[in-house]
């Protein structure tokens, strides 16, 4: 995109300083305030990046007044609707939707990187049984930088592209080991013979006991989670692994740490979070007291599931998975889901009252998801997790988008010092 010659003018102390504004494709124009500092001697001040842009992508777009995302452009409800996961990652990843040819190379590579070092199982055996499964995924997907050495280069496009694939092969298996060792049960291989949702599903939910055939509904409404959590422009846990990533360390190990960002309550640890909270409120009735401490300044509670950083309209991503709970917990006979139900009501109620209306609080893509994950039978410390195998798509295209770029430095931001200014140390005899 050429940018053309619009200019930003800044006074400060009288004088003037013009900065270059950079048009996008879509979405608001920025100030180019890289020579800043070096021309003015001055900062920009914005804790939690509220008016930052950290980088130029290609990858997503969210128009957060409308309520749209999109990915390479394409939007997410018609991708929900008429793709699957393996072929989002692609585009993601990539650029363009696949041809069937490059689609069924790109899926046979995949599958064939879905095991895991036969050492690591000793990993996972290193953690309590309650551990929870975000801890070991932190763990495990660190680890896997001392054991895939020869795709740890960041310099060598081709490493880079091995590391791809084997973290988006290999964290549907992870994840479900770290859920197998967590209620006791033997570990279940991949297998070649099944798509990625169901794989996981498998993996998950089989024992070697008995034949485990994947429910298609089921196997359906996985992929389309994977398909909406995949990636979402320069979010807190993305933004990590760019950041990690600008020290050149190894891929493993800036997934890692994406993986712990992303378990924040605040952030994907919110699907979990909100689930317990639908839970604790319990019945429709209650629900008038937890919306008056949601909106009680001296009360630290929060909606969970409710509001976001940039959508100030529906998060559209919330808008298929409603849709996807009602589909899925009919299909499964249990219309009648009583956090189903809160979760509604809950809803309808936030919506109505003007202090939800008045600071633009809708529900984000973690309000429905839980019930979903619930219903398909997976356990609340699993639903971070789930969120962590899709959004490693996203981590993985922005990591590579960045490291391919010519200009990237190393993130280093500055501040607003406020401490003691310089002084003389002073003896203990004389404190
Ligand atoms: C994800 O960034 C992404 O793209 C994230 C994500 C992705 O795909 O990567 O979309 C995934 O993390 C979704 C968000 C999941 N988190 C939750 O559902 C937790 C509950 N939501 C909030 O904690 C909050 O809405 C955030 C963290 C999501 C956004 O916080 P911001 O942008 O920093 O906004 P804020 O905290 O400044 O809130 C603005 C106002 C405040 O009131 P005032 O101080 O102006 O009076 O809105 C209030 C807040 O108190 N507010 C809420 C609220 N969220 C914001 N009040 C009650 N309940 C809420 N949920």
């Amino acid at each position: 995109m050429s940018d053309e010659k619009k200019v930003a003018k800044l006074e400060i102390d009288g004088k003037t300083y013009e900065l270059p504004v950079l048009s996008p494709t879509a979405g608001p124009d920025v100030i180019d305030i890289r020579k800043l500092y070096s021309t003015a001697g001055v900062f920009t001040y914005d804790p939690g990046f509220t008016s930052t842009a950290s980088c130029e992508s290609t990858i997503t777009f969210i128009d957060g007044d409308k309520g749209e995302l999109q990915h390479r452009g394409y939007p997410i409800d018609q991708l929900a609707e008429k793709s699957h996961f393996l072929e989002v990652c692609y585009l993601l990843l990539y650029g363009e939707l696949p041809t069937p040819a490059q689609l069924e190379d790109f899926e046979s590579r995949v599958t064939n990187h879905t095991m895991l070092h036969e050492q690591m199982q000793y990993f996972f055996r290193g953690f309590r049984r309650d551990a929870h499964p975000m801890a070991i995924m932190v763990g495990v997907v660190g680890a896997m930088s001392a054991f895939y050495h020869d795709s740890t280069d960041v310099r060598d496009e081709w490493q880079r592209e091995v590391a791809s694939i084997r973290l988006i092969a290999k964290m549907p298996t992870i994840a479900a080991w770290a859920y197998k060792y967590s209620v006791g049960q033997p570990f279940i291989y991949p297998r070649n013979d099944i798509d990625y949702a169901s794989n996981f599903l498998r993996m998950c939910f089989a024992v070697p006991t008995d034949d485990y055939q994947v429910n298609p509904i089921l196997s359906r409404a996985m992929d389309r989670i994977f398909t909406l959590h995949a990636d979402h422009e320069q979010n807190a846990s993305t933004s990590t692994v760019r950041l990690a990533s600008s020290s050149g360390a190894n891929p493993f190990a800036c997934i890692a740490a994406g993986i712990a960002c992303l378990w924040g309550p605040a952030h994907g640890g919110a699907n979990q979070a909100c689930l317990e909270m639908l839970r604790e409120i319990g019945t429709p009735d209650r629900i008038p007291e937890f919306i008056a401490r949601a909106k009680d300044k001296d009360d630290p509670f929060r909606l969970m599931g409710f509001g976001h950083r940039v959508y100030r309209n529906f998060d559209p991503r919330a808008k298929v998975m409603k849709q996807s709970a009602d589909e899925v917990l009919e299909l499964l006979g249990i219309e009648d889901n009583p956090t189903l139900q809160v979760a509604k009501e809950l809803e309808r109620q936030a919506l109505a009252d003007p202090y939800f209306a008045e600071k633009k609080l809708f529900p984000n893509v973690d309000f429905y998801s839980g019930i979903i994950l619930e219903a398909m039978g997976f356990p609340t410390s699993m639903f971070t997790p789930i969120f962590a195998v899709s959004r490693t798509i996203g981590w993985i295209s922005q990591w590579k988008e960045m490291i391919a770029d010519p200009q990237m430095k190393i993130g280093r931001p500055r501040q607003l010092y406020r401490g003691a200014t310089l002084r003389d140390y002073v003896d203990i005899d004389k404190r």
